[in-house]
């Protein structure tokens, strides 16, 4: 099979095409058609309000089309393999976004696809998000370099793990803090520490949500239950109280900082509404940011 890109972790991009797709991104705020007659089919194993649409509507704004397929409207609940799905689908779209459970279900997907297959979220990574992160960071402080991002919460979840290895990849230092049991996966800590060595930047792990947020750039949260986590709500819950971003911790980062969440937030859980509706949120640019960043990937994948 001819080999085609696919975008289903930050890791599968060069430093020199991830800053290439901020430069679609500028390039194409006033968007063209450079899609016209293309199509992406877009498969979600989970429910997604900004993947979902901002897909679409990049799709549309540059002249495509995107279907929105739900996982448990396709054959695949009846028994049909994602490799049979990958083999068919993509035979008639120009590229295929999913959001799926196992990460290896986007692998497969991605090796029996013709097409390019953009990974709009796994339980393992979320790329899309960690790009629209990094240009919106980029546009506040006009440069990445040096910077301090400071993730505070589930340090074994998709955006964490996407967050480590774009950062990695940038030269941002970037400082998770979790408790013991929620520390990121080894096999992306191990990649993310590699990419610093290129890149000449730090990556550490702490415990402590108050050392982590000194002198913090960038404070970051996500969810504490992520989706499919339901049943550990009471657990997690509990031992991620204290990773909860509130103005005292906001106080412990430098003046300039910035609060960011990928959203659906929960408010009063890993993020207080003081601090989410505060001065330093740019949490609904960052939103509105994955429209534009997906404008620039699909531009640069589909064409
Ligand atoms: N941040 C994000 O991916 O949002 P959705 O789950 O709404 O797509
Ligand atoms: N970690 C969250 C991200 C949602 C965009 C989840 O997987 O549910």
């Amino acid at each position: 099979m001819k080999r085609v890109k696919h975008l289903l972790s930050v890791n599968d991009l060069s430093v020199k095409e991830i800053e290439a797709i901020f430069r679609k991104t500028d390039h194409l705020k006033k968007p063209k058609p450079l899609l016209k007659n293309k199509t992406l089919a877009m498969l979600f194993a989970k429910p997604s309000t900004r993947t979902r649409v901002s897909f679409e509507v990049a799709m549309t704004q540059l002249g495509g089309h995107a279907i929105d397929l739900d996982f448990g409207d396709l054959q695949v609940k009846r028994g049909e393999t994602i490799a049979d799905t990958a083999r068919v689908l993509s035979r008639y779209v120009d590229g295929i976004m999913a959001r799926l459970f196992a990460h290896k279900d986007i692998i497969e997907l991605a090796n029996n696809s013709r097409v390019p297959v953009i990974n709009g979220l796994t339980d393992l990574l979320h790329p899309c998000q960690a790009l629209a992160d990094i240009y919106t960071i980029k546009k506040r402080f006009r440069r990445l370099k040096g910077l301090k991002l400071v993730y505070l919460g589930d340090g074994s979840n998709n955006v964490t793990h996407s967050l480590m290895l774009i950062c990695s990849k940038l030269g941002i230092d970037m400082t998770v803090s979790c408790p013991k049991k929620y520390f990121p996966d080894m096999d992306i800590a191990k990649q993310t520490l590699e990419n610093c060595k290129k890149s000449g930047c730090d990556f550490k792990v702490v415990t402590s949500p108050k050392e982590a947020a000194k002198d913090a750039d960038v404070l970051y949260t996500d969810s504490w239950i992520s989706m499919g986590e339901e049943g550990e709500k009471e657990e997690r819950i509990g031992v991620f109280a204290p990773y909860q971003l509130d103005s005292e911790l906001v106080k412990l980062a430098k003046k300039s900082c910035i609060v960011m969440h990928c959203l659906p937030a929960h408010r009063g859980y890993e993020i207080k509404s003081e601090v989410m509706d505060g001065k330093k949120s740019v949490i609904f640019d960052q939103a509105e940011n994955r429209l534009h960043t997906e404008r620039g990937i699909l531009a640069l994948l589909l064409r």
